[in-house]
């Protein structure tokens, strides 16, 4: 009988605020909510844009389990063979088999395994198949796991919804990311599957969906490409805790937002 988890999700870790987030709260959620398992969106956490061998690995010290991705994945041609040799990171499984990495894992803590998948999607992205189609291959590749977690990243909130009733009754949780913005619709689904649109972001809420608010705002008013710096400004940690006592079903799900606190 497998046991029961939770598990800590975390929304896209945005540049060094965003990391600066992350080492400043994940230490004391973990003690506070202990969660079996984190699991950390790192899309952006190179830079804003994209993630390095550097910033997973330090993503992984400070006690995620897993990594998921996005439309960024590929931005830096250092993480490519990273995808490929590390079981934990795991990219869009939605993409072209050719494309380095995986778009499933799973991991173990405490007896439990813990399947989780990434997908992209299709709206104003770069991948290759629905992902409502992809998602019955990946989750055979996780058929053995008690729980599974899917992150589907996707700037359509239709597609969200839609996979998480597609998928209800049939993981623990299907959480949204890239749009930055946390959503206020976090529920348990009636088959059992935690839903939610958007977790939000891990980074500088003083910006524009991570970036400087100057930056973005002069590029909103004169149609003009400008350069875009990673926000600073007042970072905030954006996760969600699904707690899950039978297997592949979720209790609950409830945001945790948290600012850091200043100096
Ligand atoms: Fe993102
Ligand atoms: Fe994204």
């Amino acid at each position: 009988m497998a046991p029961g988890a939770s598990i800590l999700f975390v929304g896209d870790v945005v540049g060094r605020a965003g990391r600066r987030a992350l080492k400043a709260l994940l230490p004391g959620l973990r003690e506070e909510l202990g969660p079996t398992f984190v699991v950390v969106n790192g899309e952006n956490a190179a830079g804003g844009i994209g993630i390095t061998p550097k910033e997973a690995d330090e993503i992984f010290e400070l006690g995620a389990d897993a990594i998921t991705l996005g439309n960024h994945t590929y931005r830096h041609r250092e993480i490519w063979p990273y995808l490929d040799e590390r079981q934990e990171i795991v990219r869009p499984a939605n993409y072209l088999r050719t494309q380095p990495g995986r778009g499933t894992c799973v991991v173990e803590r405490d007896g439990v395994k813990l399947g989780v998948v990434n997908l992209s999607g299709n709206l104003f992205m770069q991948a290759s198949m629905p992902a409502l189609v992809a998602i019955d291959d990946a989750l055979r590749e996780v058929e053995g796991a008690d729980h599974v977690l899917v992150d589907i990243h996707a700037e359509a909130t239709s597609e969200k919804v839609a996979l998480g009733w597609y998928l209800d009754g049939r993981v623990t949780a299907v959480v949204g990311t890239h749009t930055h913005v946390p959503t206020n619709d976090a529920r348990v689904l009636p088959g059992g599957t935690a839903y939610i649109t958007d977790v939000g972001m891990t980074g500088a809420r003083g910006g524009v969906i991570g970036v400087r608010r100057e930056q973005s705002i002069a590029v909103l008013r004169t149609r003009m490409p400008m350069r875009y710096d990673p926000a600073e400004e007042d970072p905030w940690i954006n996760a969600v805790l699904v707690r899950a006592s039978e297997p592949r079903r979720a209790d609950s799900i409830e945001p945790v937002l948290r600012a850091v606190p200043s100096e």
